[in-house]
């Protein structure tokens, strides 16, 4: 039996690939490309070493994801696909719901009619919202979110309670993730946004590259030790790796659970600025500039949970994120394109 990956050749999806082949599970993977290149499938095979099924199809497509149904075994599914850029979603709020909402809605009845009731899904951290003060928990209150992005990943929460609640048979896993930040260490896998990034770690590594003039940094008066805004980054691969804990955990464990992936260190911006530098072997610029709207001072994880229950803990420390995201930036310029 496989795994089903939605989305699984995208940046957290394609390194989950990798972990969960290396542990030994089957996998298929869709994608309908929206957010990533074909090239991506072609690097997670020759990481592995071995083949394994990709279809493109659109997760709102019931015919297409039932002929892949009917293809394949599959008994369970890692939901990643989705649209992610919390300002576009601001812009098109309609697109954002159809894609992620519908999409899930769609995925979870066709789950349904073929009798695959397991499905880890990849929320955030953003359901915390504005009010809950770090170090965030699992059963602090969620739904606090400013923008229809955070929303969806809320709805779909809802829902899958919902659904769990229904009918025992579910068994269903929220991942709220932290930051994600580096690249596989091969240098050959890792994160690359179409266009100008909105997130720090792939904004820092363009400027470190040459591609662009200097860091924004968004605010300097938070109430934080050095006034910027501090969050929990999380190597990819060790969130990848929460993944596969996720999944064996669904085998034995019916009902819902949640769990942050996070490591439980803030780090702020300027601390991230210059680790950077140091990875890279020069200064990054960077100029302050006003706060970016939406934001809050401080977001960090509790991670006790996802440590005592699926017997997970992030393993890399910020060195280490900074030296992959650089050895994937300098090595492809270009990401997926070069
Ligand atoms: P990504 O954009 O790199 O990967 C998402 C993949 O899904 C892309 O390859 C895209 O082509 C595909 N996709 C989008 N809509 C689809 C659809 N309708 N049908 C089929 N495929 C579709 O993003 P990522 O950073 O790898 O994020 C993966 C998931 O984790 C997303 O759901 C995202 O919201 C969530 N998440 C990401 C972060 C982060 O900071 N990266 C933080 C919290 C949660
Ligand atoms: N920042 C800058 N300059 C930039 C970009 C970001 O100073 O050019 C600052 C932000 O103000 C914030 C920090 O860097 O203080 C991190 O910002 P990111 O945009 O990298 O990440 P966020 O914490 O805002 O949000 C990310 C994802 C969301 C997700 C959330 C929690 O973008 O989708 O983490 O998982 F919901």
């Amino acid at each position: 039996m496989a795994v089903l990956v939605t989305g699984g050749l995208g940046y957290i999806g394609s390194h989950t690939c990798v972990e969960l082949i290396n542990a030994g599970i089957d996998i298929v993977v869709i994608d309908n490309l929206y957010n990533c290149k074909k090239s991506s499938y072609d690097r997670i095979k020759a990481l592995v070493g071995k083949d394994f099924p990709f279809y493109k199809v659109d997760i709102r497509d019931a015919e297409g994801l039932q002929k892949v149904f009917d293809k394949e075994k599959i008994d369970s599914v890692i939901h990643f696909a989705g649209l992610k850029a919390v300002g576009e979603s601001v812009e098109k709020p309609l697109e954002y719901f159809d894609n992620n909402v519908t999409g899930t809605l769609v995925l979870l009845d066709v789950m349904r009619k073929n009798g695959c009731k397991k499905i880890v899904f990849s929320s955030s951290a953003t359901v915390y919202g504005m009010k809950n003060i770090s170090p965030l928990t699992e059963d602090m209150e969620v739904g606090g979110v400013t923008n229809p992005y955070g929303r969806t990943k809320y709805i779909i929460e809802c829902m899958l309670k919902d659904i769990s609640a229904s009918d025992s048979e579910w068994s269903v896993c929220l991942l709220r993730y932290f930051n994600p930040i580096g690249a596989h260490k091969s240098g050959t896998m890792g994160e690359d946004p179409n266009g100008i990034p909105n997130n720090l770690l792939p904004y820092i590594a363009k400027v470190a590259v040459g591609k662009l003039e200097k860091v924004n940094v968004f605010g300097n008066d938070y109430d934080t030790p050095d006034g910027t805004g501090v969050r929990d980054y999380i190597h990819v691969v060790d969130l990848a790796k929460g993944h596969v804990k996720a999944i064996e955990k669904l085998d034995t464990h019916p009902g819902l659970e949640v769990y942050n992936l996070g490591t439980g260190i803030g780090y702020s911006v300027l601390d991230i600025i210059h680790a950077f530098s140091e990875a890279c072997g020069h200064e990054v610029p960077f100029v302050f500039a006003p706060r970016r709207p939406g934001d809050i001072d401080i977001c960090y994880a509790d991670p006790e949970k996802a440590a005592t229950e699926l017997g997970w803990t992030a393993q890399y420390d910020l060195k280490k994120m900074c030296e992959d995201t650089w050895r994937w930036q300098s090595n492809n310029p270009d990401g997926y394109r070069g």
